[in-house]
């Protein structure tokens, strides 16, 4: 089944036609209330769409889809555990993990169930901070590693460094585990194995390497929602929190997926952090969509991928503690919208999620911006600033600013010359998220703007943003070539045939 209709987004044409003739510069040239106006505050967080590649006009067209869309409903659905992952037939209800913004009883049972789960993780917290363990290992991988890992990372200094370190392991290849565990006395390590299913191959042979090597089965603990496949591994029961199908792994970390943030910040920050995420939802709720900065995240996207037809997106945070975002949103938004079916089973006509990429200004400055100042192919960006430092360096911050502005600047209004070597076009749209300070409650707020602006691109798409099973073919072929890759079978792809032949042939001589 092939969609036909016409698109929603057919409106959206005419301006940007029109708008092929008129640059950014130009666009903000004859609108002085344009840096104000194409701004949003939500708590900590500002968001500048001024230098994004449309006008009032092409605005209008954006909130009239919305309001076609009825986006305050979709997200009033998501609050109230609707089953918005008609796939698998679930609800995706990862804001009752940090906010009361529903009065379906399923949802305040789900609240209820996150606070029990919340206060186990903190005795155990305890547990571990009285047992004199420096380190833990977290093991899992997707949305049982990325999200943990970023938070965990960004946030490392609010543990003051009185707080356990730690590491996380996610490849399969044994040299992660070898090169984490290689640093770490067992003596003095736990170990937390995450996931979801428990059924991960990834993580069960690191989590199997992992408690091999602890030799202390009363150190490694676990976060599932398969308490009796955690439990079949060895832990036990005492020591395993939940998970549930109502979260999916991407939109974990709030969850117990979050005990290595608990461990790294300590149970106050992992509540800040929640608090955060729950002012994100209120504001997301609750703010008509025109001063909505989810909707206006969702909106800028759409504009940027169907009228515009960017094939690619990148993020690009100007503080070296949020590193590891842009590996965080490639899952959540990549796994989220990376899919061209419609809710009904329609094939899409029109493209869905561009490829997200990014680093750590301002030495992406020095890799790829190239690229994106002169390159052929226009790349939007966000880009994300933090105004307190937090550190006593004011000049490497003053100059981190400086950078961050400029690189705005530059990329919208670009610079004439004779010599096309050294022309700078302009006219890349970027938007502009400025955190008043990197605290747990800002990167909360953060996240959660990111999941309902992934949420509210895929209402507007009519895709499901909460399954995956693109990710399951590989999986499957994978293990049918266990066997071969032992010798024990034999591929049926000729190509990967004479791959193997060539491994296991070059193995063997190298042995
Ligand atoms: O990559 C596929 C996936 O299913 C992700 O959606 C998920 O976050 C990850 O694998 C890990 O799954 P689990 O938590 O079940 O180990």
């Amino acid at each position: 089944m092939t969609d036909k209709s016409p698109s929603a987004f057919d409106a959206l044409h005419p301006h940007a036609e029109r708008l092929r003739h008129s640059p950014i510069p130009d666009l903000i040239a004859i609108d002085a209330g344009r840096p104000q106006d194409f701004a949003v505050r939500a708590g900590p967080l500002y968001a500048s769409f001024a230098r994004q590649h449309y006008d009032r006009a092409a605005l209008d067209a954006l909130f009239d889809i919305a309001e076609t869309a009825d986006l305050a409903s979709a997200l009033r659905r998501l609050f109230d555990g609707d089953i918005v992952n008609v796939t698998e037939g679930r609800a995706a209800l990862h804001t009752a993990l940090r906010s009361d913004l529903s009065g379906a009883a399923h949802v305040r049972e789900a609240t209820a169930q996150a606070r029990a789960a919340r206060a186990r993780m903190a005795t155990m917290i305890e547990e571990l901070d009285a047992s004199g363990v420096t380190d833990v290992v977290s093991v899992g991988i997707g949305g049982s590693d990325l999200g943990p890992r970023l938070v965990a990372d960004a946030l490392r200094d609010a543990g003051g460094g009185r707080r356990p370190r730690v590491h996380f392991v996610s490849n399969v290849d044994g040299n992660a585990v070898r090169r984490t565990l290689s640093q770490l006395d067992p003596a003095r390590t736990a170990a937390i194995l995450i996931s979801k299913t428990f059924g991960t191959q990834e993580t069960l042979l690191n989590g199997t390497v992992v408690r091999d090597w602890l030799r202390n089965d009363a150190r490694v603990y676990a976060v599932s929602a398969n308490v009796q496949r955690a439990a079949a591994f060895g832990i036990d029961e005492s020591r395993i929190l939940p998970m549930w199908d109502w979260v999916g792994g991407r939109y974990s970390l709030w969850s117990a997926v979050g005990f290595p943030i608990a461990l790294a910040i300590g149970m106050d920050g992992f509540e800040r952090l929640l608090a955060g995420a729950a002012d994100m939802d209120a504001h997301a709720l609750a703010t008509p969509l025109r001063d909505n900065v989810a909707v206006w995240h969702a909106l800028t996207a759409i504009w940027n991928r169907n009228a515009m037809h960017a094939g690619s997106q990148a993020v690009l945070p100007y503080d070296e503690r949020l590193r590891l975002l842009p590996n965080y949103l490639q899952q959540l938004v990549m796994e989220s919208l990376g899919k061209s079916a419609r809710l009904d089973g329609a094939v899409l006509t029109g493209h869905t999620v561009p490829v997200w990429w990014g680093g750590a200004g301002t030495d992406t400055q020095h890799s790829f911006f190239q690229a994106l100042h002169q390159g052929t192919q226009i790349v939007p960006a966000d880009f994300i600033g933090v105004i307190r430092a937090d550190h006593a360096h004011a000049e490497n911050h003053t100059a981190l600013l400086a950078n961050l502005l400029a690189q705005t600047e530059a990329f919208a209004n670009g610079q004439p010359s004779d010599d096309p070597h050294r022309a700078y076009a302009g006219n890349r749209p970027s938007t502009l998220l400025l955190l008043d300070a990197l605290t747990p409650e800002s990167l909360g707020a953060l996240i959660a703007l990111y999941e309902h602006s992934v949420y509210l691109q895929s209402v507007l798409w009519g895709i499901n943003a909460f399954d995956q099973f693109g990710v399951e073919l590989g999986k499957q072929v994978a293990s049918k070539l266990l066997p071969a890759l032992q010798g024990d079978a034999e591929a049926d792809d000729p190509v990967t045939r004479a791959l193997l032949a060539e491994i296991i042939g070059r193995d063997r001589l190298m042995k």
